[in-house]
């Protein structure tokens, strides 16, 4: 049984755990040889809206790594760990924490778009190796792309980009986009626009909610009076429950049929319950995706976490996998930078999201599916685009 991380837990291990102590004993000198260990630092949310995202990322990371003893090209790994609160402000500070202070060889990390630019920024001035097993900003993998940082999630111009075909061949045709104004929202609905459009559709308004804001009433009411064929959104975590179901409440979701980034639906549906029956979004992953590996992995998260994985749990666990290869490659040798890169770019992830490969800008190239809640899950249409590949506009690497 590995260590359950709980909503609770985690700030307790936060505190006092393996992150706290390196700030104080552990912190190796400037310039001295680093410990046999490798060292993983987590730079992920574990307060606020997005903190089970962060801990289900973490218990995906430590599942894989778990299938090896808890090694990495066997080597013990010792983790770091800092609470990024999805919080923008914070991001430099938080980075540069746990790349200089903590010294790790490689940060998971981060949730929120808005945080994994400071991150990113700090892993161009460092040359710090970064895996990100969420954030979508799509610079990360655009005009910042560098060699040194990957991405085992998604483009936010990834998963609404096949939404709009989806709705038009649905006949909704005038639709209004709502979502938290920060950047995961912002291209989401950038790329929705594209997508919709070339279908036919026409966006009759889009609304913005300040994140993490989820004061969503007075923007449900002018919806009710725009009447259009469907609702659009990005929402996620607390926030996406919180969204559903007021939808629900307001009387909307018989009247007009609301989609989404799966996001929406996402380790969420016993919180929204009811009010998500019927909701369709596509998505990266979806939890009755039928193959081993998925139901392999299903049933291991199960069982060492007692709760149901979701799409973040199979990112964290991706990332592990990612880093397996590339260490098995290297022999454990987590300095060998190029030959570290070489192997993840070359990598294939036999994933529970089906295998997917990393593009030339390190983003992964894969399918997404349409998903539909029906009692209480996310089932699968179909494939809604396969093997969908950011354009990574601006990204000359
Ligand atoms: C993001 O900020 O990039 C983000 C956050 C939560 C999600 C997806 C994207 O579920």
């Amino acid at each position: 049984m590995i260590k359950p991380l709980t909503r609770h837990s985690s700030r307790r291990d936060f505190l006092t755990g393996v992150g706290a102590l390196a700030g104080v004993s552990l912190l190796p000198l400037a310039g001295c040889a680093k410990s046999d260990k490798v060292r993983v630092g987590f730079m992920l949310p574990y307060t606020g809206t997005y903190a089970q995202l962060g801990i289900a990322i973490e218990n995906g990371f430590r599942l894989a790594l778990a299938g090896q003893g808890g090694k990495l090209g066997g080597r013990e790994v010792e983790y770091f760990k800092v609470d990024d609160e999805s919080n923008p402000a914070k991001a430099t500070d938080n980075a540069n924490k746990i790349i200089t202070r903590d010294k790790v060889d490689v940060v998971v990390g981060t949730v929120h778009s808005g945080v994994a630019m400071g991150l990113i920024k700090v892993a161009r001035e460092t040359g710090s190796l970064v895996l990100i097993p969420n954030a979508g900003a799509n610079a990360a993998t655009g005009e910042l792309c560098s060699p040194n940082v990957f991405r085992t999630s998604f483009s936010n111009w990834q998963p609404t980009h096949p939404l709009g075909k989806v709705m038009v061949g649905n006949g909704h045709k005038k639709a209004v986009f709502i979502t938290w104004k920060y950047a995961a929202g912002e291209e989401a609905l950038a790329s929705f626009a594209e997508g919709y459009r070339a279908a036919g559709g026409s966006i009759v308004k889009e609304l913005f909610v300040p994140f993490p804001n989820v004061e969503f009433q007075a923007l449900l009411t002018e919806i009710a009076a725009l009447q259009p064929d469907a609702v659009a959104c990005f929402f996620a975590g607390g926030g996406a429950v919180k969204f559903v179901k007021d939808y629900a409440a307001a009387g909307l979701k018989q009247k007009i049929p609301l989609y989404g980034s799966g996001f929406l639906t996402e380790g969420v549906l016993d919180a929204q319950g009811e009010a998500a029956e019927g909701v369709m979004t596509t998505l990266h992953y979806a939890d009755s995706l039928d193959n081993a590996r998925n139901a392999a992995f299903r049933s291991a998260y199960r069982d060492a976490y007692g709760t149901d994985a979701d799409v973040y749990a199979v990112q964290g666990y991706d990332t592990g996998l990612l880093l397996i290869q590339a260490l098995e490659k290297t022999g454990g040798d987590i300095t060998d930078r190029e030959a570290v890169i070489a192997a993840m770019e070359g990598a294939v992830i036999d994933s529970p999201r089906g295998q997917w490969t990393m593009s030339k800008a390190h983003n992964p190239v894969q399918d997404f599916y349409l998903r539909r809640v029906e009692n209480g899950d996310n089932k699968v249409i179909g494939v809604a685009w396969s093997a969908l590949e950011d354009p990574a506009r601006g990204c000359s690497m």
